[in-house]
């Protein structure tokens, strides 16, 4: 008996791995995480499947349900959206999960920040304009940022950032960033990314906070903040240069990235 931890995507059911599709269909029990997780990757469990929304249950029922899957001897599909690195609480179950003795395997997923510059048609790393992306999140009731990791702190480096689980505190995170960025740095909030009623709005930091609060954004949100988001002017990549020895690509000058 095994746990599949499944990273389930940001929303749309088929942005979902090959790997993770098969062991949805073959594991008899299936755990999700509410609402976030779409109903239609539910329809892909096998007839009789047990299935369990975990939203309202804390870890010892969830570990609870574990064991009862491993008396049956039942595999399970452990779903979260996104991908399971980030914002998952994966890392507790899988602490529990050793201290069993049960075995678990892990399948990652496309996670949200990747699924919104999609739907922002953009790369998020721009030669010579910005090749950091940080990924983090505002102090939530339930879990604070360690004290090196605020958000005056990342804007210093003036890396784009994806900032996750914050837009009820978008007007608190702009003022974090003006001071570094700027007020006509450009911002945008990507609602709900890949989801049929997914919504983007473009800005700068500036316009951001009242754009979102006008269009009444909660919860589902991404904040992404950064040069690389409106960049146009920018010089083309080593990559696909010319004049750029690649090993599949000889001929060209030996210089290297
Ligand atoms: C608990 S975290 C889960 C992150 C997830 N594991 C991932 O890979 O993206 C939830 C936060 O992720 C962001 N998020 C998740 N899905 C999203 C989506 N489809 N569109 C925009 N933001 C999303 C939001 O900031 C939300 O508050």
């Amino acid at each position: 008996m095994t746990v599949h931890f499944i990273g389930a995507g940001p929303g749309a059911a088929d942005l979902i791995t090959v790997r993770g599709r098969s062991l949805i269909e073959r594991c008899p029990v299936c755990l999700y995480a509410g609402s976030i997780v779409p109903p239609e990757i539910l329809s892909w469990c096998p007839p009789g499947v047990r299935l369990v929304d975990t939203a309202p249950l804390n870890l010892d029922a969830i570990t609870a349900e574990f064991v009862r899957a491993y008396e049956a001897d039942e595999d399970v599909a452990r779903l979260h959206s996104g991908d399971l690195s980030i914002w998952s609480a994966m890392g507790e179950q899988l602490r529990r999960l050793k201290a069993l003795g049960i075995s678990y395997t892990i399948t990652p997923g496309v996670p949200s920040f990747a699924a919104a510059a999609a739907a922002l048609g953009r790369e998020l790393t721009v030669p010579e304009l910005g090749q950091s992306l940080v990924l983090t999140r505002t102090s939530g009731r339930a879990s604070a940022m360690p004290e090196a990791e605020r958000l005056a702190t990342f804007a210093q480096t003036k890396a784009t950032l994806a900032i996750h689980l914050s837009i009820h505190v978008i007007e608190q995170v702009v003022e974090d960033l003006l001071p570094a960025y700027g007020g006509d740095c450009p911002a945008a909030v990507v609602w709900r990314a890949s989801w049929p009623d997914e919504r983007v709005i473009k800005g700068t930091l500036e316009t951001i906070a009242a754009m979102a609060r006008a269009e009444r954004l909660e919860r589902t949100a991404l904040i992404l903040v950064g040069r690389t988001l409106d960049a146009g002017d920018f010089r083309d990549s080593a990559l696909y240069s010319a004049d750029y020895d690649r090993r599949f690509r000889p001929g060209a000058r030996k210089d290297s990235l």
